[in-house]
């Protein structure tokens, strides 16, 4: 995980379009980073450790306040398909270290927001999340068989109208066991969605590409790295509950 993503962010009270310290990405050009080779150092974390350092986005979720560079990728989908609106009911799934979260509650006015225009983020990771303003943590692993009905009773009338999953376990490096694990999470953030979601509300949930997100509108953003399997589905107008 980056520097920037173990960070820790400055709450969600910023503008929409910048980070939570009111900043914007502006893409501005770096100088790339090349690190000497330390003896303790294995080939794949010099690698790792030299991608953070040139990668953009990292640097620009660091400036901005965002805890992670994935805060990007949700910012961008938002951008383009605008599913997250002032009054709304959020779930994140997989949250830690919680840029989706900070980009949600901003988005949806959970801390500033006034009435009904005023939203709720409610998240779920079962790694340690720092709080984030406007947004209620819950520390558990989703396949908890508990976790659905402990997420249903922290939500205004126990129902969403947002489903975000960017839930991944560890990769094992290999492809196709990535791909099933991955799927497996998303199958059963669907599963969960289904149930809670109020009509007309949205899904969005990260696979891996493998074979089985064929038959599924698939959205690549420009943050989510291009040699990544990495892939978000986004399903909206939810016909609620036949
Ligand atoms: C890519 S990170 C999420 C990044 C996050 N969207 C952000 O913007 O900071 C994936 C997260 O999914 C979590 N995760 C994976 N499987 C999970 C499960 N079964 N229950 C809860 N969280 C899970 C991991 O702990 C990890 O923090």
């Amino acid at each position: 995980m980056s520097s920037a993503d173990k960070g820790k962010g400055r709450g969600a009270g910023g503008g929409a379009a910048g980070g939570p310290t009111g900043n914007r990405f502006g893409g501005e050009r770096q100088l790339k980073v090349r690190l000497k080779t330390a003896r303790r150092r294995s080939t794949s974390s010099q690698r790792w450790l030299e991608r953070q350092l040139n990668d953009p986005y990292v640097a620009a979720a660091k400036r901005d306040g965002w805890r992670s560079r994935a805060a990007f990728k949700l910012i961008e989908i938002d951008d383009k398909y605008h599913f997250l609106k002032p009054g709304q009911r959020v779930v994140d799934l997989g949250a830690a270290p919680g840029g989706w979260s900070q980009v949600a509650a901003i988005r949806v006015k959970a801390v500033d927001g006034r009435g009904a225009s005023r939203g709720e983020v409610v998240a779920i990771d079962y790694l340690p999340v720092d709080t984030i303003p406007g947004v209620t943590l819950l520390e558990l692993d989703f396949l908890d068989e508990s976790a659905p009905g402990k997420l249903k009773a922290l939500l205004r009338d126990g129902g969403a109208d947002v489903v975000l999953s960017d839930m991944a376990a560890p990769t094992t490096g290999h492809t196709a066991t990535d791909h099933l694990r991955i799927m497996g999470l998303a199958e059963a953030a669907a599963t969960f969605a289904a149930e809670i979601l109020s009509p007309g509300g949205t899904f969005l949930a990260k696979v891996f590409q493998g074979g089985t997100e064929r038959d599924l509108l698939a959205v690549k953003p420009k943050a989510s790295r291009a040699d990544s399997a990495e892939l978000y589905v986004l399903a909206t107008g939810f016909r609620g509950r036949s």
